[in-house]
């Protein structure tokens, strides 16, 4: 990892690279906008091609510490533990175990999480929330420190959460493009690599293409902000669970999110081997009445990623999304049981913790067996990357859902 920032220095060939690849980005926007580099004059059989000139874009000067971050999070056997909760939502997590929402409380938490020895084995990056980015643990360390000691990759969530959308069916959009610039030099200065910003799509709600079109805006917005800044970004919109739809519904959506999530990532002259995608499993709705298997799940979520993500992006790290610990590895395990383009792996929150806070409970005398409960969860998934895994052994606890109706981070 750098920290030290030799990217900034100018490198001819880098810059050339760079360029060949933004220049393929613009063109394959403008292809999707249905004008392409040449423009027709008359009918396409008789005309001769008009040549549009195409401006190069300016590379940024991060792109090959961009690429490289990127390529290293998506390292086989290995993936994201998500500790981004903001303080709210920590709160709830907390209080699940009879807890306090206060920043101690927080910062004793997030340390067993990332103390926990010998995670860099499966996790290559972790998530977190501004506070505990400048955080340390007791002894002193700084958290970041605490990570790169494991090899694991810091990152940071910039979004400002989820307000509602004026002139929606009852939809949010994602806030925190004001000095998003400036906030992603300071995390990058921190140590921060990579950003995360998380916005939803509802399809019980509609989804509105009102909702659908500011959430692609937004978070490609946020990735050129954030690329800019020498942080590779996630783009997450998640496609909430709720909803009694079929798992075609989900993925006719799905492919309309996704669609149009590149369309704007394109316009806005983002490096595609320098993002990280965050989507939600193609599954049926939380309260359909049928459940559907994790082939079934693996082959509906595929067919989506391969209609719409190109291979230039080197990872696709899932949420979760209330799905059981069980049930988030066995559907990652079923999506590598064959070569995809890209490295396909976990970025989990709750089914990374779930069993790791009912072990802690709070209490100093459970943080070995609370780190070990993640070390075994950590493990099965980057199994699961592999497409190595077996649920035997797998405790009842690990196989509870954990959706709830209207949940937000
Ligand atoms: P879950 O795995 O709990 O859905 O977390 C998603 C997330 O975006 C956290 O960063």
């Amino acid at each position: 990892m750098q920290l030290i920032d030799s990217s900034k220095q100018f490198d001819f060939r880098n810059e050339e690279r760079a360029m060949a690849s933004l220049q393929l980005t613009a063109s394959s926007s403008q292809w999707i906008a249905g004008k392409g580099p040449f423009a027709w004059r008359n009918s396409p059989r008789t005309a001769v091609p008009r040549r549009v000139a195409v401006r190069p874009i300016r590379a940024g000067s991060y792109t090959d510490e961009l690429v490289q971050t990127a390529k290293s999070i998506a390292s086989p056997g290995r993936g994201i533990l998500a500790v981004d909760e903001s303080n709210a939502t920590c709160g709830k997590r907390l209080a699940s175990i009879g807890m306090e929402n206060t920043e101690e409380n927080r910062q004793a938490y997030r340390q067993l999480l990332l103390t926990t020895p010998g995670l860099g084995a499966y996790v290559s990056g972790a998530i977190l929330f501004e506070e505990t980015l400048y955080q340390s643990s007791t002894d002193g360390k700084k958290f970041v420190d605490c990570l790169l000691h494991e090899k694991i990759m810091p990152g940071i969530k910039v979004d400002k959460g989820l307000v509602p959308l004026p002139g929606s069916n009852n939809e949010s959009w994602c806030q925190g493009l004001d000095g998003l610039a400036s906030r992603c030099a300071e995390y990058y200065k921190q140590g921060a690599r990579f950003a995360k910003w998380g916005t939803v799509v509802s399809i019980p709600s509609g989804p509105s293409a009102l909702a659908v079109k500011e959430a692609a805006w937004g978070l490609a917005r946020y990735a050129a902000i954030a690329q800019d800044n020498g942080l590779v970004p996630i783009v997450e919109p998640e496609i909430l669970l709720d909803g009694d739809h079929s798992i075609e519904r989900t993925l006719q959506v799905a492919e309309k999110v996704w669609a149009e999530v590149f369309f704007y990532l394109a316009k806005n002259n983002v490096v595609f081997e320098g993002i990280l995608l965050k989507p939600s499993m193609v599954t049926p709705g939380a309260e359909h009445k049928e459940k559907a298997s994790p082939e079934t799940i693996a082959k509906y979520t595929l067919k989506m990623l391969n209609r719409r993500v190109p291979p230039a992006v080197p990872g696709i790290m899932f949420l979760s999304g209330g799905q059981s610990e069980v049930e988030a590895t066995l559907n990652l395990n079923a999506m590598n049981q064959g070569p995809n383009p890209w490295h396909v792996s976990f970025s989990y929150a709750r089914a990374l913790q779930n069993t790791v806070l009912k072990t802690w409970q709070g209490r100093p005398e459970n943080i070995g067996a609370a780190q070990k409960a993640l070390l075994i969860r950590a493990n099965a998934n980057s199994l699961a990357q592999l497409g190595r895994y077996s649920e035997e052994g797998e405790t009842e606890e690990a196989k509870k859902g954990m959706f709830q109706k209207g949940y937000t981070y």
